[in-house]
This record gives C-alpha cells, structure tokens and sequence, in this order.
C-alpha cells in the first residue's frame, strides 16, 4: 500500500510519546505503514521539526524494544515526521495545518490524543480548514465524556462532521492480542460453545488489577475514578466479547452488533441494588511489592471520595445468561497485575465418586490477558495409587502460554494494531457509538445508585485486593475471587 497521511494530535504528550509514535516506528521498521506514509504532528508547544525529531527520537529510545532501535530505520522513520503547532482555539491555526497537510485524496486518518475539552474545537478547525471530507478517517482517544450527556456531546459534535464509518473510537484493550484471543477461543473451537450459557457455567469474574498508583495522573484522575477509568470502557468490552452471541463474520457490523446486545442486556445496577451490588475503595498507605507507598489522598494532597477501586456484581438479563453472575472488579494499588477472566463452569450434575471419598470441583477456564499471556483450564484428575483409603482426586491444569505456543511471533502492542487499522480503515476493533452511549447509561445509574446512596469508598492498604466487603460481595454467593 502506497500514500495517505497521519495527521497526529497531541503529539507531544505522554501517550503520544510512550505509545504512538514508538509504535509507528514499529510498524515503520517492520515496513508495515504504506511506504509514503507522511506523519503531520501537532500539539500547542512552539517547535520545529527538527526540535520535535530530536524529542521523537529520545522518546523511541527510551520506549521497550519491540523493534530493533536501528539508527538508519530511525532516520528513515523521523525524515516522515513533520510539526505544525496548533492552538485549538485559533482557527488560523487549522489553515497552516491544511497547507502542511497537503491533499486528503491519498487518504487521511486523523488521530485525536488530546483532552476531550478540546475535541470539539478540534473537530470544528479541521471541518473548517477543509480536513474532514469523505477521504478522512478519525480516531478518537478516551475518555469520551464522563457521563451519557456529555459524551453524547462529543458524539453529536463529531457526527456533524464525520459519519460514524470515518469514526474510529478507541478502546486500546480491544487492540491487545490476547483480547482479540478471546474471539478465537469461544468461535474457532467447537469445544467452549456448547456450554458456554447459563446450563453450563456457574459464574464468570473479570479482573482488571494494577499496581500503579497515580502516577503524575493527578489532575485526571481524581474526579474519574476507577469506574469510569476502567469499568466503563475496557471491562465492558471484555464482557461483551465473553457474553456476546456468535457473530455471522469477523467484520465491524456483525461484532459490533452483537457487542451493544450484550451492553443492553446488562441488568441496570440503580438506587436500589447499588449498595448490594457494588463496592467501591480508595487505597490507604501500604506496600506494594515490598516497598512501601503513601495512600491516594496523601499523594493528591487533599480529601476526595474518588474511587480507585470498583468490584461490581452484574447480570445479563437474556436467555444465554440468566442467572449467571458476572463479578468484575479492577483498582490501583492491588498486590499484582493482572487481567484475567475466569469462567467457573457449572459442577458435574451427579457425582459417581461420592461413596469413594473423593471431592469433584467445578472446572474452571483462566484466560490471563497480562502481564503474561495464557489459557489455562482447570480439570479434575485422579491421584495416582491404589486409592486404599478412598479415591484422590486433584485438579490439574492444562496450560497453554501464548508466548511459548507462538514463540515464531512477534507479540504486537495494542496501539501498533489500531493505528494500522486506522491507516487502513478497518473498524472492527474499534467502539460505535451505540455501544459507547449503552456503556456509559450503565455505568450513569450505578454512578447515581453511589450518591443516592452516599456510599463512600472504602479505605483499603496499598498492597491488598481492595476493602474487604469487596470479598464479602463475592462470598456472600459462595464464590471466592480467583487471585
Ligand atoms: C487506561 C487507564 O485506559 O488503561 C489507566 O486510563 C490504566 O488508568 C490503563 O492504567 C491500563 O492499561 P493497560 O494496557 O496497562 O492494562
């Protein structure tokens, strides 16, 4: 593939540094971007192009090597780098950036790293200087709002200018190899399918766990919380991808279809359930991997009932999973990171080794998303021996590293994948509108069942797996957090 351009908002902030420009450098070296691909980068500060190449190539350096840092590949890489400071607020400003950008007819995808603030001004100077007819894609970073209105007002904005086929919402989970995994486990094997409903599995848990603190996100964060962080975006999605009915195809509509039946389906948590079915923490002073770590207020240096710990308990009210409990729970400051979902599937209907002793545990399926990639299914299997005093039997797992399985292959970063898919025009991992706006309708009315509520969070120790009616909530149905 030959042309298009990459027009690059936000270029000189952290995600931009950390992530996207160290995975077009990827891709670049890989000879994966279209070979004329020019890269027009914009932010507000005041720099050329040879002061942004040089701060370009400090950041490639520092980033992990998922592609050899070769000195001639990066010259090659920053010579398709060009800088144009833009202040979103001066409408002159988009005339400059329509010169260096040139010609939209080779394609143009449009990558909006910034604060969602700045969206609309954005998207009106791009309209405005000519950036936005049929040849030009968008791409959207989170947060899209922070509650249904406002986010329907970002979506309003960039549908008076962009149709939803040239909207590419992000959500970076659903760039990771392991997520889009998920897919390949439930419909490329006949195996999972048949018992994948309310008959077969007992429950399933997602965790989301971190062990960062705020990490300089203050002034984002607080205010945010965990559940909108986290919950309303990317473990959303992970539910969707676990719960969703099988698409006809692997193609934008039919897997998006069927994610936003799943995101109506879900059962509103509201004044009434909020106290029973969420949880919510904020992390106290502890240790966390040996080494000690001040709590969330005294690093924000003042009081905040933020949230930075959710556990939900929810429910899909259709035929597939009625009654089948979902526990999700993330948060900062945990004991480990991990992302995982666990399906407990249901106990056998009889079991024949009663008389012998013997105790029969359900099966349970791990798929481990990060930090380490693997599948692994829990069976039950007999103890080796003469069973004199009874048969033994033992849950034993079967494994399957993805690393180790594909060790041929290199493990892509999310970003390297949605910027691709951008570049090319491939929607299929990325959120329509419909199922962003039944996200956060979800999220909007356990929000309002915490304040009708005024629950408050809970103080956990840095370190722990959150305040422990967090562990209440699951074990109240008999049901124990996988750690
Ligand atoms: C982001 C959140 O969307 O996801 C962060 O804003 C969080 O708070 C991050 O740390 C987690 O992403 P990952 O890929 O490290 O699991």
């Amino acid at each position: 593939m030959n042309g298009g351009k990459l027009l690059l908002f936000g270029a000189t902030g952290d995600l931009a540094q950390r992530m996207l420009l160290p995975a077009l450098y990827w891709l670049a070296a890989d000879g994966l971007l279209p070979r004329d691909l020019s890269i027009v980068s914009t932010a507000r500060e005041d720099l050329d192009d040879a002061a942004f190449r040089e701060r370009t190539a400090a950041a490639l350096q520092r980033s992990a090597p998922s592609a050899p840092f070769d000195e001639d590949m990066v010259g090659k890489f920053l010579a398709r780098l060009r800088y144009v400071a833009v202040d979103a607020a001066d409408p002159a400003a988009f005339t400059a950036l329509a010169q260096a950008v040139g010609s939209t007819a080779g394609g143009l995808a449009i990558f909006l790293s910034t604060a969602p603030a700045l969206f609309e001004t954005t998207i009106a100077g791009l309209a405005a200087a000519g950036l936005a007819d049929d040849n030009v894609r968008i791409g959207l970073e989170k947060p899209l709002g922070y509650d249904l209105v406002s986010s329907r007002a970002i979506n309003d904005a960039v549908a008076g200018v962009f149709s939803e086929d040239r909207t590419f919402r992000i959500d970076h989970y659903l760039g990771k190899e392991t997520v889009q995994n998920l897919l390949a486990l439930r419909f490329g094997n006949a195996l999972f399918e048949p018992l994948w409903k309310a008959s077969g599995i007992d429950h399933i848990q997602i965790t989301v766990s971190e062990t960062v603190g705020l990490e300089g996100r203050v002034s984002f964060y607080d205010g945010v919380g965990a559940i909108r962080d986290m919950v309303q975006n990317h473990m959303l999605q992970l539910l969707a991808l676990v719960a969703m009915e099988p698409p006809r195809s692997f193609d934008a509509a039919s897997i998006r279809d069927e994610k936003v039946k799943v995101l109506r389906s879900l059962r509103r948590i509201d004044r009434a359930t909020a106290s029973t079915h969420s949880v919510i923490g904020q992390y106290a002073a502890g240790q966390v991997a040996g080494a000690g770590v001040p709590g969330y207020l005294e690093e924000l240096g003042r009081s905040s009932r933020t949230e930075t710990f959710v556990a939900l308990k929810a429910h899909i009210d259709n035929w597939r999973w009625k009654g089948v409990p979902f526990y999700m729970r993330t948060g900062k400051r945990l004991p480990s990171r991990q992302s995982e979902i666990l399906i407990q599937f249901a106990s056998v209907p009889h079991s024949i080794f009663d008389m012998r002793g013997a105790i029969l545990r359900p099966n349970r399926l791990i798929i481990r998303l990060q930090p380490d990639e693997n599948v692994r299914l829990i069976l039950m299997a007999k103890e080796p021996g003469l069973d004199r005093d009874g048969v033994r039997l033992r849950e034993v797992p079967l494994d399957i590293s993805m690393p180790d399985a594909f060790a041929d292959r290199r493990r892509r970063v999310a970003y390297e994948r949605l910027l691709l898919d951008l570049i090319e025009g491939d929607q299929t991992l990325f959120v329509r509108r419909d199922e962003v706006e039944a996200q956060w309708e979800w999220i909007d009315a356990i929000r309002d069942g915490w304040s009708a509520n005024q629950m408050q969070p809970r103080p956990y120790a840095a370190g722990t797996w959150g305040p422990s009616a967090a562990i209440g909530l699951a074990e109240r149905d008999g049901v124990t957090w996988h750690d």
